[in-house]
């Protein structure tokens, strides 16, 4: 018996067809979906205005367009194409060698006022079905055109947005459809249940700061990462932030067994030889109770020997936090000229929207991680420390 159940499971694996991933070029967001995106999957990118939709299918757009497989951008009723091009643009992803040999921009909008939404429709078909598109993004209609859209009723356009869909599900190309959906639509809107891959992006506001989060919502097919990650759009487009910090498939890697000295030698006796290797340590106190001098210790005795340090400071300017450390006799000024040396350290200001996202740690440990094989840390006043989030022998001050 288990002998034919053994045969069964084989014959199936050998039937099974392999779904190639895409790296989609946006850094972190193939770890978010468990190794990249789908090939032929169509995705919603949903979210309010500002939250980056277009910019997120711009970056997957020029890094997986080729000249035998090209990429169809079509605008129907949102930003003029123009207009779109000369914000994206800024982006450092927006390659012109790329645009010219494997992205073709065509805008439908004249299609839908002078025509109707089965002309779109059809516009669309031929287009795609004429070329080789390996991607097709139709980034489609505002909240605010669909109301302004006289004499089309809001049935007719969710019929349009579903034969759509439809329509982009079935081609062999990956495709997406980006759209302004707000998430009471999820349990009415049936083009949330064609999609094999749905993205909401957020931008929320907390306290003073603004926060871009994202968010997968189902991917047919693999296993992502499930929950709300942090994003940031820079002049080099999205970088996302996954809420597993790299450690995903890392779950056997031990931490080293060494004790590493405070600096203040009986306190290291107190704790046994030090702070384990690899801990993250809250250091907690009231204001003037040497949470930062006993930071800076550390990060010194680190420099004494030989391990290099990042210090993140939120309420002073680097400059200062060395002025500081140099009345404690400890030089952190040469050791900041000295980058690619193991008695080197970093200091940096980190802002304080970032206090609350969990961006700031993770961008840290990532400089950490590669450019040094021991990290020292010191958080400085560090508020609302993510302990989670530090990692290899790192200690907060707040
Ligand atoms: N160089 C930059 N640095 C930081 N943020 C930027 C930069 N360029 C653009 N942004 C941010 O990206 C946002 C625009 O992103 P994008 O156009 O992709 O959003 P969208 O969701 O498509 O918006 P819409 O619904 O209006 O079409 C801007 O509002 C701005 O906050
Ligand atoms: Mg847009």
């Amino acid at each position: 018996m288990s002998g034919r159940g053994n045969d069964q499971r084989k014959d199936q694996s050998e039937v099974r067809v392999p779904i190639r991933q895409l790296p989609t070029g946006v850094p972190g967001l193939d770890e978010i979906l468990g190794g990249g995106l789908p090939e032929y999957s169509f995705n919603i990118i949903a979210g309010a205005p500002g939250c980056g939709k277009t910019t997120l299918a711009h970056q997957i757009m020029f890094a997986t367009a080729t000249p035998e497989r090209p990429a169809l951008y079509f605008t129907v009723l949102g930003e003029p194409a123009i207009k779109m091009l000369r914000y994206q643009q800024q982006f450092g992803f927006f390659d012109h060698a790329t645009m010219a040999a494997s992205i073709r921009f065509i805008n439908l909008s004249h299609l839908v006022m002078e025509q109707d939404l089965g002309a779109v429709l059809d516009a669309i078909m031929k287009e795609i079905e004429t070329s080789n598109a390996g991607i097709v993004v139709v980034d489609s209609f505002r909240t605010v055109v669909r109301k302004a859209l006289n004499g089309l009723s809001e049935m007719e356009l969710q019929g349009f947005v579903q034969r759509l869909a439809l329509h982009l599900t079935s081609w062999q190309a990956t495709t997406f459809l980006i759209g302004e959906y707000v998430e009471g639509e999820l349990r009415d809107n049936p083009v949330f249940t064609v999609a094999d891959g749905l993205f909401w992006l957020y931008q929320n506001v907390e306290r003073n700061s603004i926060v871009r989060k994202m968010q997968v919502m189902k991917l047919r097919g693999q296993e992502s990462v499930p929950g709300m990650h942090t994003f940031r759009i820079t002049d080099a487009g999205l970088q996302t932030f996954p809420r597993t910090f790299g450690l995903v498939g890392q779950s056997g890697q031990v931490k080293g067994q060494r004790r590493l000295s405070t600096g203040v030698s009986e306190l290291d006796e107190l704790m046994g030889g030090g702070i384990p290797e690899g801990d993250s340590l809250l250091l907690a106190g009231p204001s003037g109770s040497g949470k930062s001098t006993l930071g800076t210790q550390f990060i010194a005795e680190g420099l004494r020997q030989g391990e290099p340090g990042i210090v993140a400071v939120f309420e002073e300017i680097p400059a200062e936090y060395a002025q500081r450390a140099a009345m404690f006799g400890f030089d952190f000024d040469t050791p900041q000229r000295m980058a690619s040396s193991r008695s080197s350290i970093s200091v940096r200001w980190t802002s304080p929207s970032m206090r609350r996202s969990t961006r700031s740690s993770t961008a840290l440990r990532r400089s950490a991680a590669s450019d040094w094989s021991l990290t020292r840390w010191s958080a400085s006043r560090w508020r609302w420390p993510p302990a989670s989030a530090l990692t290899s022998a790192s200690r907060c001050t707040a």
